[in-house]
């Protein structure tokens, strides 16, 4: 396995417990960064063609964890990708190097009482199905979350906050890692040639968040917003 010095800011990596909103999370990072999004599990379950608690119950949890290994260092040396991981993938000191040399890696950490509620129904977690789910989450927690602090380049806190605040909170501390997009980018102006009547459009990603553009461009009393945020 070949691991590179330089910290790619190309490569996101999400990490973080079971129900901590990494593949939502990581889906929306993408869309807005116009970067590839990859789940470690899902690509897993498209190699091999079954699921998880297949793959746990034929080759056990190290099976698995073989698996994951490999995806991960294939994962990893794709350009401009934002990866989704299991919760599990920072047990192996490999995985852990391969993830902080390789790329930005964003922990997502979310209180164990949070996770139980968020995964209490879930069947396709076998390290969950357990007589006491809530007890098994705290202890994985107890025993993971050091090693997630220690992989981290970036801790979120997550907490109640929904899959959308996250995602600001993580664009906002990497935009000093990513190059910025430039400012003729960031809005366009359309002209709707009404005579009297004529009114400006203006168009552009995240602009809600930049007051300092939109403002000074607000000639009416009336404005409507249309967003998707
Ligand atoms: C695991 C988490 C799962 C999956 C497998 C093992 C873990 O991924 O990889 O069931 O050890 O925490 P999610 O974190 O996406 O649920």
């Amino acid at each position: 396995i070949w691991i590179s010095g330089e910290l790619r800011v190309s490569c996101l990596i999400l990490i973080g417990m079971m129900g901590a909103g990494k593949t939502t999370v990581g889906k929306e990072l993408a869309r807005r960064r116009k970067l590839r999004f990859a789940d470690c599990d899902h690509e897993i379950i498209a190699r091999t063609g079954v699921s998880i608690p297949t793959i746990f119950e034929i080759e056990g949890e190290e099976g698995f964890r073989r698996r994951e290994t490999h995806m991960m260092d294939e994962l990893t040396q794709e350009p401009d990708i934002v990866i989704a991981t299991g919760g599990g993938v920072v047990l192996s000191p490999l995985n852990r190097e391969l993830m902080r040399t390789r790329g930005v890696v964003v922990y997502l950490n979310v209180p164990p009482q949070i996770l139980y509620e968020r995964t209490r129904h879930d069947r396709n977690r076998p390290l969950l199905q357990v007589d006491n789910p809530r007890q098994r989450i705290e202890e994985l927690f107890q025993q993971r979350d050091p090693l997630y602090r220690e992989v981290a380049h970036l801790i979120i806190e997550g907490g109640r906050g929904n899959p959308g605040t996250m995602v600001r909170m993580i664009e906002n501390a990497l935009q000093k890692l990513w190059p910025a997009e430039p400012e003729d980018e960031l809005m366009r102006t359309l002209n709707v040639a009404l005579g009297e009547r004529a009114y400006p459009i203006h168009i552009g990603r995240g602009l809600l968040e930049r007051a300092d553009l939109i403002l000074p461009q607000l000639k009416t009393k009336r404005v409507a917003i249309v967003t998707n945020d």
